[in-house]
């Protein structure tokens, strides 16, 4: 890409003359974020994808997300910056393994976090998100036992939380493991009147530590109505940007890692970059493209959570 390109212009234009929206997730870059006609969290990105009458979909995400848009929208071209951008929680739940577990189990409803492939997906019988994984758990009726995949650790938070005992997938990720429970406490004694909040993607250690729990857009819209002037946020450090964008006049402390690293920052939303962006807007691709089999078999369990979270 020439240097003296003004990327943010270029992107802007393209997505005009070619009829695009950019939809980003908040662990995207900041300028990625800014540059997006919507930024959402997983269910408010497919509920986006879902509406929009764009002719092509840019996702600036990982693939289960840029997947989800192609499933729920077939007839629109859905390209991702860098295809590689995938996600760890997902990769815990290969297909054939989960279709062998589900098998033992066939008297299970089987919900599955938004967060796998659409191979998954279409072994499940709903889909949930981190926003509405109660409502739909407790959709299904009480005598019918459950399985809940990939994530044990949304799985144990949601079985406290709905007092549902479910059969649950030995899946995590990466980014949300590392938070150290002995560094936030210290932080806590240094910063008395923070608040820690907390993705349920987190371990028990820290969501028993927390004064509130939620999906990316549950956190940001706590800190909206809440009082408080600090928070310590145990999730992926982009979502500190639009927390910062939003509420200037408070003070935002990313959790920190058990090691020294920057491993608050997903390294697979961190593929895509700027300049990805706009080759991805350019040449319209990479291109999400699914057997149209697959995708109405991943669409039935979609498209049910979509109805209950309406
Ligand atoms: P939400 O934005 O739906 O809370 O999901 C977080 C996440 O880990 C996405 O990969
Ligand atoms: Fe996957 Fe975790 Fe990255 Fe989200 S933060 S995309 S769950 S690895």
């Amino acid at each position: 890409v020439d240097p003296y390109l003004n990327l943010v212009e270029e992107i802007q234009a393209l997505k005009r003359e070619k009829n695009a929206v950019i939809l980003a997730h908040y662990y995207q870059e900041s300028e990625i974020q800014d540059l997006a006609d919507y930024i959402g969290d997983s269910l408010g990105l497919s509920q986006e994808a879902a509406r929009t009458d764009a002719r092509m979909i840019v996702f600036a995400g990982v693939h289960f997300m840029a997947e989800v848009a192609k499933i729920i929208c077939p007839d629109k071209k859905v390209v991702l910056p860098d295809l590689k951008a995938g996600c760890s929680l997902a990769d815990s739940a290969p297909a054939d393994a989960f279709r062998r577990f589900r098998e033992q189990y066939p008297d299970h409803v089987v919900i599955s976090y938004i967060n796998c492939s659409a191979e998954v997906k279409a072994l499940s019988d709903i889909i949930c998100t981190s926003s509405n994984a109660e409502k739909i758990i407790r959709s299904v009726p009480p005598e019918k036992p459950i399985i809940f995949a990939p994530d044990k650790n949304l799985g144990k938070y949601l079985i406290k939380k709905t007092g549902r005992d479910m059969l649950l997938w030995n899946g995590s990720c990466m980014v949300h493991e590392i938070f150290s429970v002995e560094k936030i406490t210290r932080l806590k004694m240094r910063y008395p009147d923070a608040k820690l909040i907390a993705h349920p993607e987190c371990e028990e250690a820290v969501l028993s530590m927390a004064d509130y729990i939620g999906s990316t857009t549950g956190l940001l819209n706590f800190v909206g109505r809440d009082t408080a002037n600090t928070y310590i946020v145990a999730t992926e450090a982009g979502i500190l940007h639009q927390m910062e964008k939003h509420y200037p006049d408070k003070t935002f402390i990313p959790a920190p890692p058990e090691n020294n690293c920057a491993c608050n920052n997903c390294p697979h939303m961190k593929l895509n970059t700027l300049e990805k962006l706009y080759l991805c807007l350019k040449y319209e691709q990479p291109e999400i493209v699914l057997d149209e089999d697959l995708r109405q078999r991943a669409y039935r369990p979609l498209a049910r959570m979509l109805e209950i979270s309406a």
